[in-house]
């Protein structure tokens, strides 16, 4: 039977701005996503039976049709029923590296990698727009795990374009173990606290300051300016998720004592990263943060920003 290995990197979010509320109840947002080494493993395997089953070595991971990796086999099995009816169900094993509840989009790459590879057991010859349609049925940063790399990200997070890439860069991840954060939680949360400063005339928005800060982060990616990446970093859930989770406030103080490029939460955390400029900075400031923070519930990873995102590993 054929089978498939894909990588399905991470993403951290260099730039996070809520504009304002969408008819269709999502918030309109200006993004800047960047893919990271730190991956999950997917293996397809055509399994067949009619059925999509789910593995996972993770017992946390839920292996049942909530699992976004299982939404996104199902909706191709809808999309393309006579491929479905001629090569069968699948199995899909994830092999989990990538924090849950982490503001990494863990769950969104496995999906992403689910339909490349469904794509190619089928044969059925997508274009990477055709893939990135789809995932956007699934999730909102689904479509720019399948391609990854440096993005702005608009709309609900699907509209992209890309950037530069910042390859050269290193991060170090944060995250307490116990400490998981709802996506959906904070956007309410953000929604409730701070509508007022939400954009509904569309004509203000480029008199807004926030916005220049959005074009000057892009402006440094374009140069290349390490320095004023790390100084621009930004992202407004901060603000609901540090005063409901303190410890993760913390972890950004702590970090920043040790003077790294920049520090921000990723997504809606509870992931917090610091960006520096070599992989002997990125371990250096892992020790020191494992010193000043010796709590075993702490995780603290090492990490490239890389150039792509799902890739397919071996057949
Ligand atoms: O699209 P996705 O399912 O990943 O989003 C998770 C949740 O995050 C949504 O249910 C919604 O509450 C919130 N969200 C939002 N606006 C966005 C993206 C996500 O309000 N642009």
């Amino acid at each position: 039977m054929q089978s498939y290995s894909l990588l399905a990197p991470a993403k951290i979010n260099l730039y996070l701005e809520i504009i304002g509320d969408r008819p269709d109840g999502y918030h309109e947002l200006a993004m800047i996503l960047q893919s990271i080494a730190l991956a999950d493993r997917i293996d397809l395997r055509a399994n067949g039976t009619d059925q999509i089953r789910v593995h996972c070595d993770d017992p946390q991971v839920p292996a049942d049709d909530s699992n976004l990796a299982y939404r996104a086999a199902a909706l191709m099995a809808t999309q393309f029923p006579d491929a479905y009816n001629r090569y069968g169900g699948v199995d899909i094993t994830l092999h989990k590296h990538i924090p849950m509840g982490a503001g990494l989009a863990g769950g969104s790459t496995d999906a992403a990698a689910v339909l490349v590879g469904v794509d190619l057991l089928w044969k059925l010859g997508l274009t990477q727009t055709e893939i990135q349609e789809l995932a956007a049925q699934l999730g909102s940063d689904i479509p720019f795990c399948v391609t990854g790399g440096t993005a702005i990200a608009t709309g609900r997070g699907e509209k992209l374009a890309p950037l530069p890439s910042l390859d050269r860069l290193h991060a170090v991840l944060a995250k307490y173990h116990s400490i998981g954060v709802s996506t959906a939680w904070a956007y309410k949360t953000y929604r409730q606290q701070f509508h007022d400063s939400y954009v509904t005339d569309p004509s203000t928005l480029l008199d807004r300051s926030r916005r220049v800060h959005a074009r000057a982060i892009v402006e440094a990616i374009m140069q290349h300016d390490n320095h004023c990446i790390g100084q621009l970093l930004h992202n407004d859930l901060e603000r609901v998720v540090f005063p409901a989770y303190p410890s993760v406030a913390h972890l950004k103080q702590t970090l920043m004592q040790f003077y790294p490029l920049g520090v921000m939460m990723s997504g809606s955390g509870s992931t917090v990263f610091a960006l520096v400029e070599t992989a002997e900075q990125a371990y250096h400031l892992q020790q020191q943060l494992r010193q000043a923070i010796s709590d075993p519930d702490l995780g603290i990873w090492t990490t490239q920003l890389i150039a792509h995102g799902v890739q397919l590993m071996h057949s």
